[in-house]
């Protein structure tokens, strides 16, 4: 796992208890310790019958605490009296599984272990990820306790439905840790730069259609456009991705809307435009579609073939239009794929497109453009500025275009 800007030095209290999805926290630990976070982990001395302390310690590379009267490694203070140093530097409080019998106490107050006399003394947001037997999870005390708990603002990480260790099935199941995650960086940005505001992406290549089984397509996979829609969403965004593929797994959060072709796509992005903060143009949008669909397969009849194209609709020169009318989106970001003199045509579609910004890469470098992890891009803006960002990942390039878009609407 590579680190997360927004996970970057990170106290995070993970509160383990006592159910059999505790082995998940250990993966759970590991990852966030290498999203560059500082796990400080509570167990309690039921989620001790499930693992280890050391499992925990040798993950995040921190010490773990669990029984309240002991001292800490250091021979310093007990641990009831060290967890208040721990409280007071906590970014997040996560508990992770968290069991029936902890939540009660936390909706109660009760302070009888370290994990629950900690709750007690933070003042940072609280995430729960509740894990157990799906009847216990619908139990009326249960879902009692929650609604005290929600309704003082903790964040509830919804248990899945699936197969229990019991054999039974229902809903309890604590997510994969990809999905924690994702629901973490939602909980950890929400009150970044762009809270409140709604982000519009596209991502990926369209589709247009020659018959039932054929589509003239393009190379671009998505990767840039979901990269600046997680990275929107760790800036607090209502981020809206609308993605011409279906490969990539969608960010957490986010709000999918599959499409397929640049007339599909163009209905999607004027809808949900309207009261949208901002655009961000990330597809590689077709110029040209066959200019019919064969209803049947195109059977290999002749000897050669000649498919008439016409020009598929322009999203972006629409979007102008649209906002030239209504206001929306307050931001337009396209980019440019470009194989020569890349500033100079970057310069013209900014202008022609009447975009705020504009993200031009050069497609002739296998390290950037389209499919690789990296990127290499020019990014344009209205007033003449220019800024070249040499190779950084995705992740890195989206975070950056993010930024831009968090100035220009702040
Ligand atoms: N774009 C669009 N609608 C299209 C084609 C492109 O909205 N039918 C958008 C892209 O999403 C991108 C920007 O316009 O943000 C520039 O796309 P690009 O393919 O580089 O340029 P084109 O306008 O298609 O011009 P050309 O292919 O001739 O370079």
């Amino acid at each position: 796992m590579n680190s997360i800007a927004l996970f970057e030095g990170k106290r995070i209290i993970l509160g383990v208890c006592g159910s059999i999805a505790a082995y998940k926290a250990v993966d759970l630990a590991s990852k966030l310790t290498q999203a560059g976070a500082l796990v400080d982990t509570v167990m309690t001395e039921a989620a001790q019958r499930f693992v280890t302390p050391l499992s925990f310690q040798a993950v995040t590379g921190r010490p773990v605490y669990s029984d309240m009267w002991r001292a800490d490694a250091d021979g310093g203070l007990p641990n009831h009296i060290a967890h208040i140093g721990l409280a007071e530097a906590a970014d997040l409080l996560l508990v992770c599984p968290a069991t029936a019998n902890t939540l009660a106490k936390l909706a109660h107050g009760l302070a009888d272990d370290l994990l629950s006399v900690t709750a007690l003394a933070v003042d940072c947001p609280l995430a729960l990820a509740p894990a157990m037997d799906g009847a216990m999870y619908e139990s009326p005390a249960l879902q009692g306790n929650l609604e005290i708990l929600l309704g003082r603002g903790a964040q509830l990480i919804e248990p899945e439905a699936g197969r229990f260790a019991s054999g039974l099935v229902g809903t309890g199941r604590l997510p994969e840790t990809s999905v924690l995650i994702g629901r973490l960086r939602r909980i950890i940005g929400a009150d970044g730069e762009l809270a409140g505001h709604k982000l519009v992406v596209t991502a990926g290549g369209t589709r247009e259609a020659l018959d039932p089984v054929r589509f003239i397509s393009n190379r671009s996979t998505g990767k840039q456009g979901y990269a600046i829609a997680q990275a929107a969403i760790d800036a607090g965004a209502e981020v809206v991705l609308i993605s011409a593929t279906g490969y990539l797994a969608p960010p957490v959060g986010a709000t999918m809307v599959a499409v397929d072709s640049a007339q599909s796509m163009l209905e999607a992005v004027l809808e949900n435009i309207s009261d949208s903060s901002a655009l961000v143009m990330a597809a590689a949008v077709a110029d040209y579609r066959p200019q019919a669909v064969s209803e049947q397969k195109i059977k290999k009849s002749q000897a050669d073939l000649s498919l008439p194209l016409v020009r598929a609709p322009d999203i972006l020169m629409a979007v102008k239009a649209q906002r030239g009318q209504t206001g929306y989106p307050m931001i337009v970001v396209g980019f440019a794929a470009e194989s020569e003199n890349l500033v100079e045509n970057a310069r013209g579609k900014l202008q022609g497109k009447g975009l705020d910004l504009l993200v031009a890469n050069d497609i002739t470098a296998a390290d950037a453009g389209f499919a690789a992890d990296t990127n290499r891009v020019v990014v344009l803006d209205m007033d003449g500025g220019m800024q070249a960002i040499d190779l950084r990942s995705k992740a890195d390039i989206g975070a950056y275009i993010v930024e831009r878009i968090g100035g220009l609407l702040n």
